[in-house]
């Protein structure tokens, strides 16, 4: 005991009264191609961001749950017991871990004490990069570190989709959560969603980056607008079916789709499904081209997909189809597109660097007076997967 000194006998203190405070990194996403054909059964091609949401977590020794956001603190401490979580309007950000915390539950796995949960993120808000399934990533981490759950990581990325399906009641797909909870450093994730195989991509970008350019334009309608095309492509689905043994819009080549298409008579859904279909076989072509290094025409696969969502889609908007069509116009832009859901947030571009000043500049200098809004511009560094961080007493 005489070697103690300060840091130690706060360690002690904290060993004794349990006052172990642990802390947790959950990353955003960034999704070079795969738009709208995770829930289809399509492919995805994201990678996971080196900003996210970071968390410190500490048990208490009832049965409440506490959680505060440095982000909106003015919505104070949320509060709820462990025995009664319930989706409230005024909990607002942390029905995010509260849905998580919830499908542990459900699931049958054994949270036998209250915690205190700060967050802290530095993904904006609504820029469609998936903060949202960064919190929940961060929750579920969390609570499989400090309870001693040992789940693994696929699972709490299924758990932190459910706890946005059931409890949050937006019905994504599994990709946001997939990017974040699986993510490799300077890796695309190749996601067959169908059956959940992936795989890995290195991104041998050689002088080019991935540009994101954050419209601004905060998302609106989004719920109502996804539940919609998801319902489209279900009844296109349907209609396929008639003649098609598939299980998923994802399952088909482009030539048993045009061939089949007629038995798709609503022409808005027939579009739809033009789109999951076209769209998941250029993901797999993007995924062959950055393979073979061939960014130019990866370039020319992420501009057909902003057409075909813009168009067939219809989930863009004017910002981002300004900010596309400027991009496609600069110098040393291989390819821009819509990144995420769409109705606004972020666009996603592979630039050369020697080129990135000019796009700023120019995408900037065009944008603010069409729109009244102010794009913003980062480079993305591509990071590891949802974790802990580092182990502090
Ligand atoms: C949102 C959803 C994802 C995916 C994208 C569109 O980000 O959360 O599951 O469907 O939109 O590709």
């Amino acid at each position: 005991m005489e070697q103690m000194n300060q840091i130690a006998l706060r360690n002690k203190f904290n060993e004794v009264f349990k006052k172990t405070k642990m802390y947790f990194f959950a990353p955003g996403r960034v999704n070079l191609i795969g738009e709208h054909t995770d829930y289809n059964g399509g492919h995805v091609f994201p990678c996971a961001l080196s900003f996210g949401t970071h968390a410190v977590l500490c048990k208490r020794d009832d049965n409440t749950v506490r959680l505060h956001s440095l982000n909106l603190p003015e919505k104070g401490i949320i509060t709820a017991e462990l025995a009664d979580l319930k989706k409230l309007p005024q909990n607002d950000w942390a029905n995010y871990p509260l849905g998580v915390l919830d499908v542990f539950q459900r699931r049958g796995y054994n949270i036998p004490q209250g915690f205190e949960m700060l967050f802290w993120g530095n993904i904006p808000a609504g820029a469609g990069l998936s903060s949202s399934a960064s919190i929940e990533l961060a929750t579920a981490v969390a609570l499989n570190t400090a309870y001693g759950l040992n789940i693994p990581q696929i699972e709490l990325v299924k758990i932190a989709q459910e706890a946005e399906n059931k409890f949050v009641g937006m019905n994504c797909g599994i990709m946001d959560q997939f990017a974040s909870g699986m993510g490799k450093e300077d890796n695309a994730i190749l996601l067959d969603c169908n059956t959940l195989k992936y795989e890995y991509v290195p991104l041998n970008l050689r002088g080019i980056s991935i540009v994101i350019i954050n419209s601004n334009k905060k998302h609106s309608l989004v719920n109502s607008a996804y539940n919609e095309r998801r319902q489209q492509c279900e009844r296109a689905l349907k209609a396929l079916q008639r003649e098609l043994p598939v299980k998923a819009l994802g399952e088909l080549t482009i030539p048993q789709f045009e061939a089949h298409k007629h038995l798709i008579q609503d022409p808005v859904e027939q579009k739809r499904a033009k789109h999951a279909v076209y769209e998941n076989q250029r993901t797999l072509q993007a995924a062959q081209c950055l393979r073979a290094g061939e960014l130019e025409k990866f370039g020319h696969l992420m501009n057909e997909s902003h057409i075909s969502l813009r168009d067939d889609y219809e989930v863009s908007c004017p910002e981002l189809d300004l900010i596309a069509q400027t991009a496609w116009e600069q110098p040393g832009v291989l390819g821009a597109r819509i990144t995420g859901g769409g109705f606004g947030g972020s666009a996603v571009a592979l630039v050369k660097d020697e080129n990135i000043k000019n796009l700023i500049d120019t995408v900037s200098a065009v944008y603010t007076p069409k729109t009244g809004l102010k794009a913003d511009f980062y480079i993305a560094n591509v990071g590891g997967p949802a974790r802990q961080i580092e182990k502090i007493y």
